[in-house]
């Protein structure tokens, strides 16, 4: 057995019962050389399954070695990692199976954000258990039941401990930033977003995991865990696309290409491309539309979840009689080549 799915060396942080808290993944590599698990199987004694070894200086030189002529980048990095004084796993992925470890569960999100995988590509099941609750500070994870000991410390040496975040998931720029994308405010995207090539997430913008987008996006509103944003999408301030992990329902929302979703407005269907949400609409699978034709005759009186996915629609919520309404999208919007050239 050779081939793997999966394949990384991380350097990670344990709390005081050896628990691991996070693991940094600098270069995670998706279906690796063959020659990379047989030297896993050599100098670590990797046996297959899905596993995350630890490995000492001797066995990380010993797998340098094995992996020099296939992959020197990778070499060079398992020797700087003998140094370190974190804690350094390989882990090794046969198959995407449900993950059974909290370094394997890293890896996949590190996949998702290093661009490798797509959002829904992987098996995430189980994860939430396997991810622990962790003070995300200015020196790195510290676990709540140690993080008033390592406050007081910080303090008795004159320093701060500054607590960023409180969370299972860390902030993904603190992990990879992935080529030409800026982020306004980098608390706002976890670990696990896949953002595209030229996407722009401004201070209202986030980016939840397993979620993100394809291309090139202007993002000033939410994009939910779950949900993926097709190239030329544009979200506006403050809108919502509703995810499926409290109580959004089952159907998985996505965001077509060229599409623009309004200022505050929202969404709990699936849009084909070209659509656009008025601002301040927010339409849901039961939302009752009125589909108008180009007289503007009301010819139809649909639900949400027919027009689920449905291409060039223009949704808006009439401002005399306030009914939801749906039209053909003539003006589909053009990008502002200004606005996403800047990346
Ligand atoms: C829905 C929207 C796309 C319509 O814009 P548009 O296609 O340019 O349409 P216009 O505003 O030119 O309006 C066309 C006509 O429809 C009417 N109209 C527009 N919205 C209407 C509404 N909700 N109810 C009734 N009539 C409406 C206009 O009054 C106008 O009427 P007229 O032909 O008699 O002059 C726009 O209002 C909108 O919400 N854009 C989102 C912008 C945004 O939030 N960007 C993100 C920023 S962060």
């Amino acid at each position: 057995m050779t081939n793997a799915f999966a394949l990384a060396i991380g350097l990670g942080t344990k709390n005081s019962k050896g628990d691991w808290l996070e693991v940094y993944y600098p270069q995670p590599l998706l279906n690796p050389a063959a020659a990379l698990v047989e030297a896993a199987q050599s100098a670590l004694g990797y046996e297959g399954g899905n596993v995350a070894l630890e490995a000492d200086g001797g066995e990380l030189n010993a797998f340098a070695d094995a992996i020099e002529s296939t992959d020197a980048t990778l070499a060079a990095l398992v020797r700087a990692a003998t140094e370190s004084e974190k804690p350094v796993v390989v882990t090794v992925l046969e198959s995407d199976a449900q993950s059974v470890s909290t370094p394997e569960v890293y890896l996949k999100l590190h996949l998702l954000s290093h661009r490798l995988a797509k959002p829904h590509s992987l098996n995430l099941a189980g994860m939430f258990a396997l991810l622990p609750n962790v003070a995300w500070t200015n020196k790195g994870a510290v676990d709540l039941e140690e993080l008033p000991a390592a406050q007081l410390e910080a303090r008795l040496n004159g320093e701060l401990l500054s607590v960023n975040s409180v969370d299972k998931f860390p902030r993904m720029t603190d992990y990879v930033v992935p080529k030409g994308v800026r982020i306004a405010d980098t608390s706002r995207v976890r670990l696990g977003a896949y953002i595209g090539e030229g996407t722009t997430i401004m201070h209202e913008g986030f980016v939840n995991f397993n979620a993100g987008t394809m291309g090139v996006s202007m993002v000033e509103g939410r994009i939910s865990a779950g949900v993926v944003v097709g190239n030329g999408s544009d979200l506006g301030g403050g809108c919502s696309t509703m995810g499926t992990l409290s109580g959004g329902g089952n159907i998985v929302i996505s965001v077509g290409e060229a599409c623009l979703i309004g200022a505050n407005a929202g969404i709990g269907i699936p849009l084909g491309d070209r659509c656009t949400v008025e601002a301040g609409l927010y339409v849901t699978a039961g939302t009752k539309i009125q589909l108008l034709d180009d007289q503007k005759k009301v010819v139809e009186v649909v639900k949400g979840r027919d027009l689920a996915g449905k291409s060039d629609l223009l949704f808006r919520r009439d401002s005399i009689t306030g009914a939801v309404q749906c039209v053909t999208n003539k003006s589909a919007i053009q990008l502002n080549e200004e606005l996403h050239a800047n990346n």
